[in-house]
């Protein structure tokens, strides 16, 4: 199975969307990568618009879907 983004509609703000993989609020960061050589990536959106938080781990623009994952069988 693909592993699409997760598709958010987000309000203006500050967002910090988890690279470690380990966060169980997924995408966001929940601290869990506290020990580790991650840190979260950080998004502030001056205006609310609707993100593709990648989900499959292969995106170039993280945290943002790049369409990688149509690429993974
Ligand atoms: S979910 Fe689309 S590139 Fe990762």
């Amino acid at each position: 199975m693909k592993q699409e983004p997760f598709v958010l509609d987000l309000a203006a703000g500050t967002y910090y969307f988890c690279a470690c993989g380990k966060s169980k609020n997924l995408p966001y960061c929940d601290g869990s990568h506290k020990g580790s050589d991650f840190t979260p990536d950080q998004v502030e959106l001056k205006e609310a618009k609707k993100v593709g938080i990648c989900r499959c781990g292969k995106s170039k623009n993280r945290p943002f879907c790049d369409g990688t994952h149509l690429t993974i069988k």
